[in-house]
């Protein structure tokens, strides 16, 4: 393991993702400097605050499929990671959050609306760094960014009568979380100027291990502790977002689950309520079923790296699918 928490196994690889990540910190902090101070904090609040830096990373890797010292491969991990940054500030609106990577969210710090304010200075800061890399990027991420909304949207009105819920989950996750990262592949792989199939190999691969992102995410919801994950555990319980493991369980129709079934049938209150949820799914064979699930997610996206030449780089996309399964274990 390393610092990004992905085994490269090439000692010159890691080194040059690590390099370049590092330059994607420095131009973040350029790019969100203020001449109004209050906004450079509040900016800074939870890019400071920690995060896995997944997405520049999966830039960097991409890009090694062409030429990752281009000039525009930094600014388009610098684009993609504010873009996400953004989508954090308001996610925690949505969901009522208090506590983002380990420390308070912009919302419980300050209020909704600067929360929001914050999110979307960023977004507008992303744009500008986008538009330095060409129109066509622009309009990648300018479509990247309407399907995030329009999962998001999604989840939060629900699914459409008789919609069969699981599918309507999947296809919510695949647009709040699988865009960005697919754009992130897609970026990483264009602006180091890979061939054209190529880059459309790794757009679908980033698309893939993207619903296997949420989905462990979401798994995690259920299962980590708050010292692990820097989120507070069930809060996608408190806000009835019902989410795999809960759809799973909704589905059986053992009478040991009704109790179950009913606390599961809309937002959860009460924290004793949460925690006894908590228990109750922690203990519960559906959360082994959707272990399962990330796990054939993440061989569909270890299976699409056959299109790819057998290099440094594929054998860390590769890693990188060991550990979508391996962190929920
Ligand atoms: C959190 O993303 C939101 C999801 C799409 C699951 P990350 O798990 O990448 O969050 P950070 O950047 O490491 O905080
Ligand atoms: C977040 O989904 C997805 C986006 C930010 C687009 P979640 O609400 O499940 O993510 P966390 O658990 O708050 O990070
Ligand atoms: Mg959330
Ligand atoms: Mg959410």
């Amino acid at each position: 393991m390393t610092s990004l928490g992905v085994a490269f196994a090439d000692d010159a690889l890691e080194a040059r993702v690590s390099h370049g990540v590092d330059l994607v910190e420095e131009h973040l902090a350029r790019v969100i400097d203020s001449d109004e101070q209050f906004i450079t904090e509040a900016a800074a609040h939870l890019l400071n605050a920690g995060g896995k830096r997944f997405r520049p990373m999966l830039v960097l890797v991409c890009a090694e499929f062409g030429d990752p010292t281009h000039p525009d491969v930094v600014p388009a991990g610098t684009a993609v990671e504010l873009t996400h940054l953004a989508t954090l500030y308001h996610d925690d609106v949505m969901d009522e959050a208090d506590i983002r990577r380990g420390a308070e969210s912009a919302n419980s710090r300050w209020d909704n609306s600067l929360a929001i304010l914050v999110g979307d200075y960023l977004f507008a800061h992303a744009s500008e760094v986008v538009s330095t890399l060409g129109p066509e990027a622009v309009g990648v991420q300018a479509r990247t960014f309407a399907r995030l909304v329009k999962g998001q949207i999604r989840e939060t009105i629900g699914p459409r009568d008789g919609e069969d819920p699981l599918a309507h989950y999947l296809s919510v996750v695949a647009d709040k979380t699988g865009s960005l990262i697919a754009t992130s592949a897609q970026f990483g792989a264009t602006m180091g100027r890979a061939p054209d199939d190529v880059v459309a190999a790794l757009t679908e691969f980033g698309e893939r291990i993207g619903v296997a992102f949420q989905l462990s995410d979401d798994i995690l919801d259920v299962a980590s502790e708050s010292s692990d994950s820097g989120k507070t555990p069930g809060t996608d319980l408190r806000e009835g977002v019902p989410t795999l493991p809960v759809i799973l369980v909704q589905r059986s129709t053992d009478p040991a689950d009704a109790e179950l079934v009913r606390l599961l049938s809309g937002p959860i209150t009460d924290d004793v309520d949460v925690s006894r949820a908590l228990d109750a799914l922690r203990a519960h064979p559906a959360m082994d079923e959707a272990r399962a699930v990330v796990q054939a997610e993440a061989d569909a996206a270890r299976a699409l790296l056959a299109k790819l030449p057998d290099t440094p780089a594929r054998v860390a996309l590769r890693a990188i699918c060991d550990t979508l399964a391996t962190r929920l274990s």
